[in-house]
């Protein structure tokens, strides 16, 4: 083989390498995703705008180990609907998705406050046995709902960061093994106590969390849009390996809106290869205004370049 034969052989082969580990590491960046359920103002899936050049992912909020009486209790990981299942029913899971080849559903499990006010608390009697009552309990709400994945919000501990990353490691990777659930999410923000816990969870278990839905609306109001970018390299450090999904909140105002740029700090993500999808809490907040920058965050995550 002549030098220049050689030459043209490696030079393919450099080509083909690059293209290999372009496509492994780039973050699959079509991917859409929405809260949806929490407010009870009957919001329905079918209200909200779905393009079909995009991985679309409605996320139930919220399923939560507590009892429904005025004065809830822990129940050790038996988990109960919380979400408006008269306007989210099984049903209207089934033909959202049967419309849409493009949809997934997800169920959120946590959140802020258990029926407003109370804040929803991490707090396990043991591992296993939290374990064994979220699993039976969860694959029965999933298996009703034909549910793809769980998406872990809890915001306020009990527990130390250790037992929680030991719960939620082990709740994923059943469900997954199982069968019952194909993808999974967690939902931190920016707070010492969060991030430690979300933070150990990833330590030791991140390889079978697909998502990190970062609240980056929990930052200050008055994010500009190079300080959004660093705090999603940040985060993409603290998570690293991990497909971080930009956020923005349509229940008042938090992080960098729609407004102040938040678009152009995406599209400077995404050339660049690191947005792995956008996300938005809420649906039930956006009923009323149209769902216009929903369609924006589509169409964003839609286009080629
Ligand atoms: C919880 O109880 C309230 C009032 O008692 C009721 O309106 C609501 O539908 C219940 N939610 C669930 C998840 O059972
Ligand atoms: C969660 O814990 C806090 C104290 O840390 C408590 O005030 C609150 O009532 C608890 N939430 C519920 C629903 O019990």
């Amino acid at each position: 083989m002549g030098f220049s034969k050689l030459f043209i052989v490696l030079f393919i082969l450099q080509a083909f390498l690059t293209m290999a580990t372009t496509r492994s590491f780039a973050p699959k960046s079509n991917l859409f995703r929405e809260y949806i359920g929490a407010e009870g103002n009957n919001i329905r899936f079918s209200d909200v705008p779905i393009n079909h050049n995009v991985e679309f992912h409605y996320i139930l909020a919220f399923a939560v180990d507590y009892t429904n009486s005025s004065y809830p209790l822990p129940t050790n990981g038996i988990f109960k609907k919380f979400w408006d299942t008269d306007n989210l029913s099984p049903f209207q899971v089934s033909s959202i998705k049967n419309q849409h080849g493009n949809v997934k559903v997800a169920l959120s499990l946590g959140g802020d406050t258990v029926r407003g006010g109370q804040t929803c608390n991490f707090s396990v009697s043991s591992v296993d046995s939290w374990v064994s009552n979220a699993v039976s309990s969860l694959t029965e709400i999933i298996q009703e709902y034909n549910l793809d994945g769980i998406d872990i919000d809890y915001e306020h501990f009990h527990e130390d960061a250790n037992t929680f990353a030991e719960c939620i490691g082990k709740l994923v990777t059943t469900l997954k093994n199982n069968g019952v659930i194909s993808l999974a999410s967690i939902a931190p923000f920016e707070d010492d106590e969060v991030q430690r816990h979300y933070l150990a969870l990833w330590k030791s278990y991140g390889h079978v969390i697909d998502y990190v839905n970062f609240q980056f609306y929990a930052y200050d109001k008055r994010t500009s849009v190079s300080q959004f970018i660093k705090y999603f390299q940040k985060q993409s450090k603290n998570y690293g390996g991990g497909s971080i999904l930009a956020s923005f909140t349509t229940e008042g105002h938090g992080g960098l809106s729609p407004k102040n740029g938040f678009f152009t700090a995406c599209r400077r993500l995404k050339s660049q290869g690191k947005l792995g999808g956008i996300f938005v809490w809420s649906a039930d907040d956006s009923k009323d205004s149209g769902f216009g920058y929903e369609k924006e965050s589509q169409a964003l995550l839609a286009k080629r370049h």
